[in-house]
């Protein structure tokens, strides 16, 4: 079962030059998946805490390209960590199987979310108690 130990916080070759900055993720290179899906959240209050979720098979890439949040992550034994999206060139790879639950989004927050699947909601653990349970 996925452990906490295998998220991941990935730096992009960030190419700066006097015009400015450029991230560059490419598929199963600078992340280990190809994207089938891209989404991004914006507009969250500071107050709201979004996620609540595990995944069974999709794996993400959560990137702050505007504004800063955090992720914490849980994994299937209780283990949790939390990490601050607070970078353009800087993201946290989420395994299938691991609970997150994203937070404290700034006004100018924009979360990038790359995933490995296309969405089904069907493949989405909403319960807590049986997302444990699953151990
Ligand atoms: P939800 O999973 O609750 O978002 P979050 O994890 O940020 O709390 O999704 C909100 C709504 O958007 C819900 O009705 C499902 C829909 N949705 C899609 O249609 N496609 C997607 O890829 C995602 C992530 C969500």
């Amino acid at each position: 079962m996925t452990s906490i130990d295998e998220v991941k916080t990935i730096a992009f070759p960030n190419i700066g030059d006097p015009r400015g900055y450029l991230v560059v993720c490419e598929g199963e290179r600078d992340i280990p998946f190809v994207p089938q899906r891209v989404f991004y959240i914006y507009g969250t209050q500071k107050d709201v805490i979004r996620g609540q979720h595990a995944n069974k098979f999709t794996e993400f890439v959560l990137i702050n390209v505007s504004g800063k949040s955090k992720v914490k992550v849980t994994d299937i034994y209780g283990e949790s960590r939390i990490y601050e999206l607070n970078w353009p060139h800087t993201g946290v790879y989420i395994p299938s199987m691991i609970w997150k639950e994203m937070y404290d989004f700034s006004e100018d927050s924009v979360l990038l979310c790359l995933a490995s699947r296309h969405y089904d909601k069907e493949e989405y653990i909403r319960d807590y108690n049986s997302f444990l349970q699953m151990r």
